[in-house]
């Protein structure tokens, strides 16, 4: 039994950067809000910020470190009394080295968080809401889930996985009639603590290291169009930075004769 009659949109990671950004424009949408990342802080600010601008939208805050499976499991469970709407799997990181030197402690968290995390409550979500109607998942990939960029080979190979998964599970959903649509945003460089974090830094210049890149504020409104579009993928040209809403890219053997006959 739903304690809630409110529908509310999930967003990973929303303590900073694209997550931080993309809960403040579903709210300026109405949407009610379910906001979860490991600092809290940020999360309370972050509410704050939205009601004192929106002060009909309701936001309930959720921490969990989402690179340990049973919290992924628990996360979850805590919210099946809430009826959600979207859910936006956009917790991750990156890292910079080569797969010779990469640390792989940092690694297995990357993996947890980025793929494993992101598979369980895509998963969940879509047991329980595929039927529902204007319900949406979109997974944050990158374009490095579509180009391998040199020095982030793990990195990108997690968001190919990331792209696969959220093209094969729109035609998955789409092929059994489901009301559900999954979809799949692939950001270029963009100005956040990625930059931190993937290079293992405190201070890191994205004018110096990239010069061209999108703010977080620009990647949510990106977010927007694909959430209002009735395509699958929304990327950033890694070359022009036009974005560009697109039909899934990667080959689907849909057709195929060979395909295992049930
Ligand atoms: N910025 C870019 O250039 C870029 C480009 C392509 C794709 N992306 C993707 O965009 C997404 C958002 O990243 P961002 O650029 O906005 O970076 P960010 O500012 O570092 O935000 C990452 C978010 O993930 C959360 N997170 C990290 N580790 C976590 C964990 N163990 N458990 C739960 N939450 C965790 C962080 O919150 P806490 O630290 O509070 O837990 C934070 O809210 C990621 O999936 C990233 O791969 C970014």
């Amino acid at each position: 039994m739903k304690k809630e009659s409110k529908k509310y949109t999930v967003i990973t990671g929303a303590s900073s950067g694209i997550g931080y950004e993309t809960a403040k424009a579903f709210a300026a949408r109405g949407h009610n809000l379910i906001i979860t990342a490991r600092r809290f802080n940020n999360l309370k600010y972050l509410k704050a910020e939205i009601q004192k601008d929106f002060p009909k939208v309701d936001v309930i805050i959720k921490t969990a470190d989402l690179s340990v499976t049973k919290n992924v499991y628990q996360l979850y469970d805590e919210l099946k009394e809430y009826h959600l709407k979207v859910w936006i799997n956009n917790a991750g990181f990156g890292n910079y080295e080569s797969v010779k030197e990469q640390n792989l402690q940092k690694i297995e968290t990357m993996l947890n968080l980025n793929i494993s995390a992101l598979t369980i409550l895509s998963s969940l979500f879509v047991r329980d809401y595929a039927d529902t109607e204007e319900t949406q998942l979109i997974n944050i990939s990158s374009c490095g889930g579509y180009i391998i960029v040199p020095t982030a080979v793990t990195y990108c190979a997690a968001k190919y996985y990331v792209s696969a998964f959220a093209e094969g599970l729109a035609y998955e959903l789409k092929n059994s009639n489901a009301k559900m649509k999954a979809k799949v945003l692939a950001p270029a460089a963009t100005r956040t603590e990625f930059g931190k974090i993937a290079n293992n830094t405190n201070e890191y210049n994205y004018d110096k290291s990239f010069g061209t890149y999108h703010t977080a504020k620009q990647m949510s409104e990106f977010l927007l169009q694909l959430y209002d579009s009735n395509m699958t993928v929304g990327i950033v040209d890694r070359e022009t930075f036009e974005f560009k809403l697109s039909e899934p890219k990667f080959n689907y053997a849909g057709n195929s004769a060979h395909n295992q006959k049930n």
